[in-house]
């Protein structure tokens, strides 16, 4: 069922709630992929309801970025969470969500703002306020749909982490269930923005997965330094690479790692022309 309004959301929550039963949401920003599609199964098996949302948020964009041209593919949407056995498909507009007139002014809303010490690294660094502009729209999908359970991917490691711990600092009463990568049997990780990519840039892309990988087995093999780890990147970038980001951070509260061990997460962004990639890797899971 596509709904587009949150008062007939709230209804049918209300009729679930009164049921008792259990509600899971899986918030996008639409164009979904396999990625999108492991979690919806996951909160499809889990809870007895499920909710996906769809919404391009503006208030996570920055200046200059990629808001008008973001995909927004909602016909194919609607029709992979019904083939996968979505409840309800929450679409508001931002008119909706926010209102008239004030979507990108801080003027006129009431902002979730994520500790300093989260944002001010990693993705962060290069896109202010973009973090809040995530905490913000989560928090009303949770006041909107009250699930308990909700469904991110670990592709987004730091949005992940920022969201448990406002989850943690603000007592919302959800359980935050993080889901694996999903990656093409190339490597590459599934991402909505895979789609600005020509073959070509595809191929330069396997860098992103072949370095974390690489990285990886480096540390397996016995080396934990992380600058020597860095250095076994090099081989893999060329001109149409412009690094922006490898670090090694700790799993839980994004702390810098001089020696890697199993708790790190080894972190990467990469721009090819112009597309934005990121990726990351868990150096303790096998
Ligand atoms: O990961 C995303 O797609 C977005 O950041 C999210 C969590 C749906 C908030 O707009």
């Amino acid at each position: 069922m596509l709904i587009h309004k949150i008062e007939e959301v709230r209804n049918k929550i209300r009729e679930w709630k009164s049921q008792g039963l259990t509600i899971g949401l899986v918030p996008t920003m639409g164009a979904l992929h396999d990625g999108h599609k492991s979690l919806i199964k996951k909160s499809v098996s889990k809870c007895d309801k499920t909710v996906v949302s769809i919404f391009v948020n503006p208030i996570q964009f920055c200046p200059g970025e990629d808001l008008d041209k973001y995909p927004r593919t909602l016909d194919a949407d609607e029709k992979l969470c019904n083939d996968v056995g979505v409840d309800i498909i929450f679409a508001p507009s931002p008119k909706e969500m926010y209102g008239e007139g004030h979507i990108m002014s801080n003027d006129f809303l009431t902002y979730v703002t994520p500790p300093f010490f989260y944002v001010n690294k990693l993705c962060g660094k290069s896109r202010v306020g973009h973090f809040d502009g995530v905490c913000t729209v989560v928090n009303k999908l949770f006041n909107i749909v009250q699930p308990d359970f909700a469904f991110f991917g670990e592709k987004d490691r730091q949005q992940l982490i920022i969201l448990k711990k406002m989850v943690n600092d603000l007592n919302i009463p959800v359980e935050i269930i993080p889901c694996p990568i999903v990656r093409e049997e190339s490597g590459l990780a599934l991402s909505s923005r895979n789609k600005y990519l020509s073959e070509e840039d595809k191929k330069e892309a396997l860098a992103l997965s072949k370095i974390l990988f690489n990285i990886k087995a480096c540390y397996k093999n016995g080396i934990k330094d992380c600058k020597a780890l860095t250095e076994t990147a090099y081989s893999y970038l060329n001109s149409n690479h412009s690094l922006e980001y490898l670090e090694f951070r700790d799993a839980n509260d994004l702390e810098e790692k001089n020696i890697a061990d199993e708790n790190t997460i080894v972190f990467i962004a990469l721009k090819i022309k112009n597309v934005r990639l990121i990726d990351n890797i868990s150096l303790g899971e096998l």
